[in-house]
């Protein structure tokens, strides 16, 4: 596993560069067809912004194949929706073709759905060496209690679930979700964190140095073979690890 951290001043310098490198990464993508799994919270939504607003014309939207890494299970047209939000910042500005798009059906009973969505995937994500399937690329965030896509600390069986997807539960709200599961995102080619805000500091700083209780920290368990850490200076530990832009 190798890892890359680069820390900026603030959550938009953050997208920007992160949108920067991911274009550079797509054009540099042997395969015709680029499998990336989304994150919801607040920083990709910069991202959206960032991607829509200067790469409309310059990635070529349609070699690229996006899945979500969880997803409420709401409608989309719920503000909660992660596909929602997407959409509504992204997706509907570039031009991308419709069969490009693997939504979550957040508004489908949530056990029926995380059978479909693993269908889905298994239909058009390619297998990895440990026969789960690889994206290309999973776009992560991290929660101030260490949950990473929907896998929280009270379910961290789902961090070596043999399944591609779980009904997952949000501890406070209670709300369900659909999540991909430890073995898939750590089957990724890579994995990248973006991550921000003062709240995220203390618990980051013990991921990336695994000290103190980062074994209760579903993020800390994310071992793919590519990990980038994408951090604003507000949430980056002090010392930083890995390489700085
Ligand atoms: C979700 C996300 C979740 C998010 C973290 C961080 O659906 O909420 O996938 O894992 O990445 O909660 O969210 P922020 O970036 O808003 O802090």
């Amino acid at each position: 596993m190798t890892i890359q951290t680069k820390i900026f001043a603030n959550p938009t310098s953050v997208a920007d560069a992160f949108a920067t490198d991911f274009s550079a990464w797509v054009a540099a993508q042997q395969s015709d067809t680029i499998t990336v799994a989304l994150s919801g919270g607040s920083t990709p939504k910069l991202l959206f912004q960032a991607w829509a607003e200067h790469y409309r014309n310059s990635i070529p939207w349609s070699r690229v194949h996006f899945f979500w890494g969880d997803e409420r299970c709401v409608p989309p047209t719920s503000s909660d929706s992660n596909y929602g939000v997407a959409h509504e910042l992204f997706l509907s500005r570039v031009q991308i073709p419709s069969e490009n798009i693997h939504r979550v059906l957040g508004e489908a009973s949530p056990d029926a759905e995380c059978l479909r969505y693993a269908d889905e995937i298994r239909q058009h994500v390619r297998l990895g060496a440990g026969g789960m399937p690889q994206f290309d690329l999973v776009i992560l965030g991290m929660g101030d209690d260490g949950h990473t896509a929907s896998i929280f600390p009270h379910e961290s069986h789902f961090l070596k679930s043999p399944r591609i997807c779980e009904v997952a539960t949000h501890p406070e709200s209670g709300q369900k979700r659909i999540t991909l599961t430890g073995p898939v995102i750590n089957a990724a080619r890579r994995v990248t964190f973006l991550i921000t805000g003062a709240s995220k500091a203390r618990v980051l700083s013990q991921v990336m140095h695994r000290t103190g209780d980062f074994a209760n920290f579903p993020a800390a368990h994310i071992t793919a073979d590519q990990v980038d850490f994408y951090l604003d200076e507000a949430a980056a530990p002090d010392p930083p690890l890995g390489s700085n832009p």
